[in-house]
């Protein structure tokens, strides 16, 4: 199987990097997985032209940019694990504008013709945040909860690490979130 992971943190090996790398240790041996650091991609915000609906085989997106470039990865994966810490109870705004650019990737939206060139991948949720779950993490999974559907994708879980410091301070519920993700993604 192969995954593409996504960290939506401006840190590498911040609380979110590190929970994403327990992930990626358990599904390595097994698994071929891609790490795309957003911070290291250039993505624009959408232009909100539409061209790209005029195009159905391909990301038909105006900017020719490194959005392409991950869409590429992800259409060539199995599976996708979208991985950001908590921002103002969203994504990180290096994460948005790919998020929106998956507009791109999907066509027929609201027709019975409705489809996407990551349609039938199977993603995951992971979020670590310095509150709590309840009253907190409501946008972000609501955000992706639509994604999924927009992209016809199969959503396996939303994996939320609540009341993060730092990341050499946290406990077992890290190694234990990053294994039930391994689970619901491989499993
Ligand atoms: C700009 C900013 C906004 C944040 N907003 C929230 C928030 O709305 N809710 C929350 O619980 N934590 C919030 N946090 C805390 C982070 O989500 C938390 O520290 C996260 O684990 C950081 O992950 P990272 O080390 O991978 O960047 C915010 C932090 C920053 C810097």
């Amino acid at each position: 199987m192969k995954i593409v992971s996504i960290l939506g943190s401006p840190k590498k090996k911040g609380n979110t990097g590190t929970v994403l790398s327990l992930f990626e240790d358990k599904v390595k041996k097994k698994h071929e997985v891609e790490r795309i650091h957003i911070t290291q991609y250039k993505v624009g915000g959408c232009l909100g032209c539409y061209k790209c609906g005029e195009k159905k085989d391909e990301p038909g997106c105006v900017q020719k940019d490194d959005a392409l470039t991950i869409f590429e990865k992800m259409m060539q994966a199995d599976a996708i694990v979208y991985a950001s810490p908590l921002y103002c109870w969203s994504f990180t705004a290096q994460m948005k504008p790919l998020i929106d650019r998956h507009v791109c990737l999907v066509s027929g939206y609201g027709t019975p013709d409705h489809d996407s060139l990551i349609s039938g991948k199977l993603t995951a949720l992971l979020v670590t945040c310095a509150g709590p779950i309840e009253e907190n993490c409501d946008a972000i999974q609501s955000i992706y909860t639509g994604l999924s559907a927009y992209t016809k994708t199969v959503p396996k879980g939303n994996f939320i690490l609540p009341f993060c410091t730092a990341p050499e301070d946290m406990g077992d519920e890290a190694g234990a979130l990053a294994a039930n993700l391994a689970g619901a993604i491989t499993g």
